[in-house]
């Protein structure tokens, strides 16, 4: 078995997941904004460092993505937070793209940038200690959006970049993200997925990425938050499965959904669900920000101090988690 295939196995196994808290300065300084707790880096570093030296980290999170700035602290005693992952039997991985700008000749929409100079930057994550990585494309779902050229792009980025990525021996993270903002219908999310994940195979495999040593990072098929067509949970699981099974290539062994601003409960109850449908040989977990670290980040505002507490919170969420992504979650362990 290959080391990067080895590398997905181990990040998601035995229902495992990942934890994404890469969020960018500007977007976790809107996240502390919100529960008025000051964006400082020291503050930044403590919420992670908390979360981070749960115990469910070594029974749950298989992986952690981080942030530059993350990656480069280190605790209160001293570790750098690497080590501090790799200690709790998890894996660190990094976020390497610089963000989603407007694409030139269509732009309503995005294209996401950094791979200017990233073989040399993969490189000093490597030596940091990362052992995966992720890059996200996003897409709108609108009248006309999203374009041929939209699609086609970040398709492409996400292969060079995936190319690169295990070139320097990682596990690239493919996150092609199919916004839920918007009135659109879950039939119409299927289709602009299953068109965009197509995309994103047909240009992994034209740069000779090794198809056993990606996970693919997808969005759920859900309506947009504002259609009037809400479906239920177990139409959400049927379509996912659909969606996947039909653009996905076997050999990809692992997928890791985003929750996309889900609740935590109703990413949660999706996973389970989609789980237990699961006729194919695809791992299905998790690799949430918004849907584990919510709650834990409302109780830590209020209670800066109070590590313990703000673990039992964490904790909890990624517990459900791992029991969703082996179809055991029930609604009644929530209370
Ligand atoms: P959410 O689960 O909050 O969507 O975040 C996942 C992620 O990494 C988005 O890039």
């Amino acid at each position: 078995m290959s080391e990067l295939h080895n590398t997905v196995l181990k990040i998601l196994e035995k229902g495992k997941g990942i934890l994404a808290a890469d969020e960018s300065t500007g977007t976790m300084t809107k996240r502390l904004d919100d529960v008025n707790v000051p964006s400082t880096s020291e503050n930044r570093l403590l919420f992670r460092e908390t979360l981070f030296s749960s115990s469910s980290m070594t029974d749950c999170i298989g992986g952690v993505i981080l942030y530059d700035e993350t990656i480069k602290q280190e605790t209160s005693k001293k570790i750098k937070i690497p080590e501090l992952i790799s200690r709790m039997k998890s894996a660190p991985g990094i976020k390497v793209d610089t963000g989603a700008k407007v694409l030139a000749g269509s732009p309503e929409e995005k294209i996401t940038e950094g791979l200017d100079g990233l073989r040399e930057r993969l490189k000093e994550y490597y030596k940091l200690g990362a052992k995966f990585t992720k890059w996200r494309g996003v897409y709108s779902i609108t009248k006309n959006f999203p374009s041929k050229l939209s699609i086609q792009s970040n398709a492409h980025a996400l292969a060079r970049y995936s190319a690169l990525v295990q070139e320097c021996r990682m596990v690239p993270i493919v996150e092609p993200e199919v916004l839920m903002d918007g009135e659109h219908s879950a039939e119409e999310c299927y289709e602009k997925t299953s068109e965009v994940i197509k995309k994103c195979f047909e240009e992994l495999i034209l740069h000779k990425v090794d198809l056993k040593g990606i996970i693919l990072k997808p969005n759920m098929i859900l309506a947009g938050n504002k259609s009037k067509n809400i479906i239920k949970n177990e139409e959400v699981a049927k379509l996912t499965l659909k969606c996947l099974k039909n653009s996905v290539p076997s050999e990809v062994p692992g997928i890791a959904f985003l929750s996309g601003g889900q609740s935590e409960i109703q990413a949660t109850e999706n996973l389970n669900l989609i789980n237990k449908y699961n006729d194919t040989d695809f791992i299905m977990s998790y690799s949430f920000g918004r849907a584990l670290q919510q709650s834990a980040l409302k109780f830590w505002s209020k209670n800066i101090r109070d590590i313990e507490g703000t673990q039992k919170v964490f904790n909890h969420r990624a517990k459900m988690n791992t029991l969703a992504a082996q179809s055991k979650w029930s609604k009644d362990l929530e209370v």
